[in-house]
């Protein structure tokens, strides 16, 4: 029996997107107010592929999916009277200060930079864990490097280079606080430290971390007023990553048809959420509605 011509490209793309689907697909509709098309939260407007973190969906399977990208989820919290979006990454709370779509840009600061006082103790590097699918860094990203916990009395007689030290990084700032083991605290620059005198410092210290901010910022504040407070004004002010869909051909292919891709929480491509309600398994081309922005 042949099929009514009308009908053999239905049955030819259901061929395609059998071949090309894999794990477990979304139903074939979803609903359209868990993912909200733009929230505000601390006057930040969370939009694709950014979203809310309670704004995830369960399939029949019980299978989470996401309306963005699955490491770009935001929790926004009440902070005092203020709502803070906040994102993880690497298991560490970065608060969003800003997102601009149309370059591709969201501006993160180390939360406990922010809440620190006008002279924070940071307590760990950045790391992406594996947002780095989505995420890079851009502009002009460059770092901080402070030296905690540093014991240098012994130096002072054995190594000269690190005597300079003491007037110039340390960290004086009467309101820092480095924790319960003391000792004294330095901030560095990139390239104002050299290989081996850095090796030498961080054996004598108990933590090393390394914290990404804006070149801009940095090079225009006054660098010898970096360890008494100015250090902490260039941490609050963050630091620039750029979003990109993965080299993704499926989520291409859906965002190319305006739709939105869903994710799983170990990041498989689950399907295109078009605006009207309806998954695509490829795109949102034959689902009669492209979402919108
Ligand atoms: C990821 O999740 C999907 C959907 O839950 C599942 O089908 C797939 O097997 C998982 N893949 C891995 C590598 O765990
Ligand atoms: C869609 O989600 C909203 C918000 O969670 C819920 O109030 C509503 O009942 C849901 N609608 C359907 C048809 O499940
Ligand atoms: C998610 O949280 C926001 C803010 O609390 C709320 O406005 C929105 O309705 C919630 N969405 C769902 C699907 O529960
Ligand atoms: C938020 O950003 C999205 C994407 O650029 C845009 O469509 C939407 O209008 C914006 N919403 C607000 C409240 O600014
Ligand atoms: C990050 O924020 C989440 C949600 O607000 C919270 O549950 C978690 O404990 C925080 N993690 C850290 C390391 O502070
Ligand atoms: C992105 O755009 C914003 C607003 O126009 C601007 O302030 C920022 O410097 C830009 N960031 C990059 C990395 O281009
Ligand atoms: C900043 O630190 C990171 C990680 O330690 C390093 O890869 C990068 O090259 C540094 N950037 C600059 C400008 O020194
Ligand atoms: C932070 O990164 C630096 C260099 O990238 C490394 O030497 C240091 O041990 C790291 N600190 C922590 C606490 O992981
Ligand atoms: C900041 O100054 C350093 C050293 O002079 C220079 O290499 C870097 O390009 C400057 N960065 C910006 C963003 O101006
Ligand atoms: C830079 O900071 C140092 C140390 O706090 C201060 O003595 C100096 O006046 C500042 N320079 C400018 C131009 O503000």
């Amino acid at each position: 029996m042949a099929l009514p011509p009308r009908l053999l490209p239905f049955f030819l793309l259901i061929g395609v997107h059998a071949s090309v689907s894999h794990g477990s697909p979304l139903p074939p509709t979803y609903n359209t107010s868990i993912c909200s098309k733009s929230y505000e939260c601390g006057g930040v407007n969370i939009s694709y592929p950014f979203y809310l973190s309670n704004a995830t969906g369960e399939t029949y399977d019980y299978t989470q999916f996401s309306c963005g990208y699955t490491d770009l989820k935001i929790s926004c919290s009440l902070d005092g009277r203020n709502e803070t979006p906040t994102i993880q990454l690497g298991g560490d709370n970065y608060t969003v200060l800003d997102i601009f779509y149309d370059n591709r840009t969201i501006m993160l600061a180390d939360t406990d930079a922010l809440r620190g006082g006008s002279c924070p103790r940071v307590r760990h590097n950045v790391t992406f864990g594996q947002a780095y699918e989505w995420l890079q860094y851009t502009g002009s990203p460059d770092n901080l490097t402070f030296f905690f916990g540093c014991n240098l009395n012994l130096a002072l007689t054995i190594d000269p280079r690190l005597v300079s030290l003491s007037d110039q990084y340390q960290i004086n700032c009467k309101t820092f606080s480095n924790g319960p083991d003391g000792g004294d605290s330095f901030v560095f620059t990139s390239g104002e430290l050299e290989g081996p005198v850095e090796s030498e410092l961080a054996r004598r210290c108990s933590q090393v971390i390394v914290v990404p901010v804006n070149g801009g910022i940095l090079n225009s504040s006054n660098q010898s007023a970096l360890p008494s407070g100015g250090y902490g004004q260039v941490l609050k002010k963050g630091f620039d990553l750029a979003w990109n869909s993965r080299k993704d051909e499926q989520c291409n292919l859906c965002e190319q048809s305006q739709g939105h891709c869903s994710y799983s929480q170990n990041r498989t491509f689950l399907g295109c959420l078009c605006s009207d309600g309806k998954v695509g398994n490829q795109d949102c081309r034959n689902s009669g509605g492209a979402r919108q922005g």
